[in-house]
């Protein structure tokens, strides 16, 4: 028998393109067949975002381009997958013709079902939200390669008044600690180097016994030579004793996304962010104290309603204090459900975007700042891939999340660590010399306790 074959998009975060790899996980145990080529699948999946409108908004052009395949395969499947299955329900099967199947983020299991009840012409719908489901029985589909991502947390429960994501992914809730580090293990026995643990607020993270600091810990010492990541860090719930495990082990990197989304404490009072600008920076103190050389990246949000022209100066302000490595920055986008939603949007369109370019600009200027004073110094970097631009250059990354540019060199492949020296630099990208190859956990750590 021809098996069916499934081809999937997917849009959004970074917990969007692990969910893929659950899903293409549950497809491949039931037999299905993953292709890359959209023209010869059976069926087509989209996982999307709601986060703003303008995700929302690509999503309806591509079903646009894609409803079009369906003239040739009238058979063929259409499903949406992810949070604008799950927010807009019915409502996203009535207003496009084209989709057969939706299912939001708690009811991946069911999909073979659901796909089966759209081939025999009726819509397939798998839209309940669960406050236990985490899949962490299930093997997610992993092509090779260096860098894999685990979600640890499902859900959150913050609820930032701005935001879709607790209505999309549900209450909050995190995998045990046994089944994250035996898939690290498995993952760093099918050599992989780099594994990034996912949340939309990991500091959460809980199993009953064990919280974040000790499920890095746990993961960090499964292979030293295993670079752990994690994001998103909230505030509130980043703990010191989390600095101090990153700072005690050299394979959890030395980079933390840590979100301050406005500079100003009565506009983050009105996102129901909980904490104050005065906490936010403390927090960076302390992180720099603990950990040298620690790097820091943000979301900021441009244009929330009621924010004045000298709340959107205190974001500047902020940024210069903070010097952050890296940034998303967005234009207030209100989306229905939340809280915001019912505040009015009362930044005009041309002021947000003027806002969020001089908060782009004011970005790029500190992120130049900080790479040129890195030239001259060394640092570890692992070697990712072939540049984008030529193959006589590898890219990696240094622990710092920096990105590294290198010349190929004949005893250096990808995968390992090498020492570089920095010799030029922009806002985005460091060129460095080939050193030596090393072992990332020969970096040195200086740990400051207090
Ligand atoms: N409008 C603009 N940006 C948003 N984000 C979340 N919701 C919205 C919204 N409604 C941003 C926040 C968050 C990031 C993932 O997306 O900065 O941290
Ligand atoms: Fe959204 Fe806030 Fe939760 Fe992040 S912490 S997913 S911004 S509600």
């Amino acid at each position: 028998m021809n098996k069916n074959k499934v081809y999937i998009e997917t849009y959004g975060c970074q917990m969007n393109l692990a969910d893929t790899e659950v899903i293409m996980g549950i497809l491949n145990n039931n037999g299905y067949e993953l292709t890359k080529e959209i023209e010869s699948s059976d069926v087509v999946f989209l996982n999307t975002c709601s986060v703003r409108d303008n995700a929302e908004q690509r999503i309806h052009g591509r079903l646009g381009t894609i409803g079009v395949l369906k003239q040739n395969n009238p058979n063929l499947v259409i499903g949406i997958l992810g949070c604008m299955a799950e927010r807009l329900r019915n409502d996203l099967i009535e207003k496009e013709k084209v989709v057969d199947l939706i299912v939001g983020h708690d009811e991946y299991r069911k999909i073979p079902e659901l796909i089966d009840i759209a081939f025999s012409g009726e819509k397939g719908i798998g839209v309940k939200l669960s406050r236990t489901e985490t899949y962490e029985d299930i093997e997610p589909y992993r092509e090779e390669g260096l860098s894999a991502w685990i979600s640890v947390v499902r859900g959150c429960d913050k609820f930032c008044t701005y935001c879709v994501v607790p209505f999309t992914r549900g209450r909050e809730r995190s995998s045990k600690i046994e089944s994250i580090v035996d898939e690290v293990q498995r993952l760093s026995e099918r050599g992989f180097r780099e594994v990034t643990l996912l949340g939309q607020n990991v500091n959460s993270y809980s199993d009953g016994e064990n919280d974040f600091a000790d499920l890095l810990v746990a993961c960090a010492k499964v292979d030293k030579n295993l670079r752990i990541r994690f994001t998103t860090s909230h505030p509130q719930d980043l703990s010191d004793k989390l600095l101090y495990v990153i700072a005690e082990y050299p394979n959890l990197c030395n980079y933390i996304h840590l979100p301050v989304q406005s500079g100003s404490d009565r506009v983050l009072e009105k996102m129901n962010r909980t904490y104050s600008i005065e906490h936010y920076l403390g927090i960076i103190e302390r992180a720099r104290k603990i950990i040298p050389g620690v790097t820091f990246s943000t979301d900021i949000i441009s244009g929330f309603p009621t924010e004045t022209e000298e709340e959107h100066k205190m974001t500047l302000d902020v940024m210069s204090k903070v010097r952050y490595d890296g940034a998303f920055m967005f234009k207030y986008s209100p989306r229905e459900g939340t809280r915001a939603y019912k505040m009015e949007d009362d930044i005009p369109e041309e002021v947000k975007s003027r806002r969020l370019t001089e908060i782009i600009d004011q970005q790029q200027k500190i992120a130049y700042k900080i790479n040129q004073g890195l030239i001259g110094t060394e640092d570890i970097v692992l070697v990712e891939n072939f540049s984008k631009k030529s193959n006589q250059f590898y890219s990696g990354r240094t622990s710092t999340n920096k990105i590294v540019i290198l010349p190929v060199a004949e005893n250096v492949q990808i995968g390992d660590y090498v020492k570089v020296k920095i010799y030029k630099a922009t806002s985005a990208t460091l060129f460095g010399e080939f050193l030596k190859i090393t072992d990332v956990y020969k970096k040195h750590k200086n740990v400051n306790v207090a």
